[in-house]
């Protein structure tokens, strides 16, 4: 198992397959961002190696990650082949949901288990203007289609100020009567959005109290669940989960590693260039792969310095999948 000085377990690794998205969702990527081209991203063998290096060493789930990873042919193969490799037991993605309802299907035949859609606000004009994109219904159709099927699904939410402030109640209408969880996630700083997140972050804090105070009571997680805070209420079917990136202790339950389209690893979200593996991701180097990722491990830091204004070099979270 992979663990860390702090006593943490990374049994999660987040694998970003593109950094191309379609949407422009204001807080992440910024106009004229040059995406990396398709020759760049990891191939489908390289994908094999890197996913088995890791089962090999504990990890059990992996997620699927972009930019939009639906943007890629190969999806269903990619999932496929995760979803085969010895000792993973979920493969999800979190996907903008554009190709949901087109591509579901083929995505459940390959073997996900559980799948997160950003939705921002439910109402259709918001929407438009916080992703640049204008067809919420049609997302909304694919989400009902998941749900159906019976995987786990996760709405992800994240705090606008300016644009979606209204947008809790009709969340929590939403969720009332669908087996869903809402993830309501605090806007992060990254190198490219620094005036956007000046006019635009707001705590978690003061809902997580309104949730408390409305009848809401926080789950009880293992230490090894993620640093998500989640919530459930008998009168509804949905679970809230709060995402607080500028809390106090929030990264003593960082369960995740991340791998970008590139083929770096990255030990946090916010923290340095990424280590390249790309070398080693190669039939037969499998050994050397997995010693190299648990010395680089080694220099996994206890938390981010978001509150300090630090954003590594991260300059937007398409670049590594959030
Ligand atoms: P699951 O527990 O697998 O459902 O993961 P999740 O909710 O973290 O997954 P998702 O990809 O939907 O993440 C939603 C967003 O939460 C990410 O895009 C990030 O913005 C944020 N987030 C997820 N994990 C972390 C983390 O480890 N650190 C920070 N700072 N933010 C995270
Ligand atoms: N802050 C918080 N979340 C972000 N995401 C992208 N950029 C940011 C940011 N700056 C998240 C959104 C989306 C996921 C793919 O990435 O939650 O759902
Ligand atoms: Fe883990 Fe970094 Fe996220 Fe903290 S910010 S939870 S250390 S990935």
């Amino acid at each position: 198992m992979l663990e860390d000085k702090f006593g943490r377990r990374f049994h999660y690794l987040r694998l970003s397959i593109t950094d191309v998205c379609n949407f422009r969702c204001q807080y992440c990527l910024p106009d004229g961002y040059q995406c990396n081209s398709s020759r760049e991203f990891l191939t489908l063998d390289e994908i094999k190696q890197i996913t088995h290096a890791f089962a090999a060493l504990g990890t059990s789930k992996i997620r699927i990650t972009g930019g939009e990873p639906a943007l890629r042919k190969d999806l269903p193969q990619i999932i496929q082949q995760c979803a085969n490799t010895p000792g993973i037991e979920q493969v999800a993605i979190t996907t903008n949901g554009y190709k949901l309802k087109q591509d579901l299907p083929a995505w459940l035949d390959a073997g996900i288990s559980a799948i997160n859609v950003s939705v921002d606000s439910l109402d259709p004009r918001q929407f438009d203007n916080i992703t640049g994109f204008g067809r919420l219904q049609h997302i909304l159709d694919g989400i009902e289609m998941a749900i159906e099927a019976g995987i786990k699904v996760k709405l992800n939410a994240v705090m606008l100020k300016q644009f979606n402030a209204d947008q809790l109640q009709p969340f929590l209408n939403w969720i009332q009567s669908r087996n869903v969880t809402l993830r309501l996630i605090e806007l992060m700083q990254t190198g490219d959005n620094q005036l956007f997140f000046k006019q635009n972050h707001i705590s978690g804090l003061p809902i997580k109290q309104q949730l408390l105070e409305s009848g809401w009571s926080q789950i009880i997680r293992n230490k090894t669940a993620g640093p998500a805070q989640e919530f459930h209420h008998p009168d509804y079917q949905g679970k809230i989960g709060l995402i607080m990136p500028y809390s106090k202790d929030f990264c003593a339950s960082c369960n995740r590693l991340r791998i970008s389209a590139t083929g770096k690893l990255h030990l946090c979200l916010f923290a340095e260039q990424g280590l390249d593996l790309r070398e080693l991701m190669q039939e037969g180097k499998q050994h050397a792969l997995q010693d190299e990722l648990v010395a680089l491990l080694g220099n996994k830091q206890a938390t981010h310095w978001l509150d300090k204004g630090f954003t590594g070099a991260t300059s937007n979270l398409a670049m590594l999948g959030g």
